[in-house]
């Protein structure tokens, strides 16, 4: 480590100034202005179900770093760096290689045998490292990582009255009606049986997102029933508030449109809080969302991984 540079593990109390460092430090205006959002999904919300290491790199008492790791999975092999970020200022002085190398460490320490520069759901900011945060890029190919996958999400402009993504559902919600299915918003209580049909349509598990989607301000859920069995879902605003996802339509009843209909009443929701744009993360099938809500691919992500034997091996 260098002579001016100290790291320091951060406790929930110090929240706000990770904040305020990462809505300086996320160059991205979309993600400066959700910081608050990251850090609560990341940090607050995420120890209740994972162990969370917060990091801190400060010079002379000057918080200038910060990094958001954590270990997920039921063997705990795998540890996962959420987020970095180096004050603008502070640049190309191996703050950023100091704050992962201690991560990797201390995930070491844990249990992990392999380092993923990627989300971890249920709680993630990004699936990856967005390509446009190049210098994050350049860090993780010095630091030894290699690309093994890329993901996108999909932008949904609710900025106009006209754009696809506002569409009216009242047609398509009557043709529904008229088989007898029925569309509402999902309140609490309806989060056991949410769940469940998750859990047995799609097989993974969407407990935490439906959970933080449900009754909590800035994110919401919509659900299609039929004869009280569920057809489908979708939420929003579980990781961030511009966030879309996840869904799931019930594979006998694709092709309904159900799933255009659930889309879209999200979308009207988050346009009515004062979204410009929603993105649809971590996408899944596009065709369908070009088609429901005109939908277009933007951000891209590469996922990095690392070995730590290579690590300890390196040192
Ligand atoms: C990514 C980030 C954390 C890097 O922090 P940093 O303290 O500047 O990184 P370091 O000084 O430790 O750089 C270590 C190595 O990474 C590479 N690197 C970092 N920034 C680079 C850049 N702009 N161009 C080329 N290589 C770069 C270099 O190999 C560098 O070593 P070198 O300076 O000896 O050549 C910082 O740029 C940042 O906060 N960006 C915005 C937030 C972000 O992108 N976060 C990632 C998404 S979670």
């Amino acid at each position: 480590m260098d002579a001016e540079t100290t790291v320091a593990e951060l406790t929930i109390e110090r929240a706000s100034e990770v904040t305020g460092l990462c809505q300086q430090a996320l160059d991205l205006p979309e993600d400066a202005a959700e910081a608050r959002s990251l850090v609560a999904t990341l940090w607050e919300r995420a120890s209740d179900d994972r162990t969370v290491r917060v990091f801190g790199a400060y010079r002379d008492d000057e918080l200038v770093g910060v990094l958001i790791s954590s270990v997920a999975g039921a063997d705990g092999r795998t540890g996962h760096v959420d987020l970095v970020a180096v004050h603008p200022r502070r640049r190309r002085q191996g703050i950023g290689r100091i704050l992962v190398g201690h991560a990797e460490r201390a995930l070491a320490d844990l249990g992990a045998v392999e380092v993923l520069l990627a989300g971890n759901p249920p709680h993630y900011a990004w699936p990856g490292v967005d390509v446009r945060y190049t210098p994050a890029i350049c860090l993780a190919l010095a630091l030894g990582y290699t690309q093994d996958r890329t993901a996108w999400n999909m932008t949904a402009d609710l900025s106009y009255d006209g754009s696809p993504a506002l569409r009216s559902t009242q047609a398509a919600e009557a043709r529904l009606a008229g088989q007898g299915v029925s569309v509402r918003r999902a309140e609490p209580a309806d989060l056991p049986a949410l769940a469940a049909f998750a859990r047995a349509t799609f097989g993974g598990s969407w407990d935490a997102e439906l959970a933080g989607s449900l009754g909590r301000p800035d994110a919401g859920c919509h659900l299609a029933e039929r004869d009280g069995e569920l057809l489908g879902f979708a939420a929003y605003g579980s990781s961030r508030p511009s966030w879309f996802g996840p869904m799931g339509t019930a594979p006998a009843a694709e092709g309904s449109g159900i799933g255009g209909v659930l889309l879209r009443r999200c979308l009207a929701d988050q346009r009515a809080a004062g979204i410009g744009t929603a993105q649809i993360g971590w996408v899944g099938p596009v065709p369908f969302y070009s088609r429901s809500a005109g939908a277009r691919i933007e951000r891209v992500f590469f996922l990095y991984r690392k070995s730590l034997d290579q690590t300890m091996t390196d040192e």
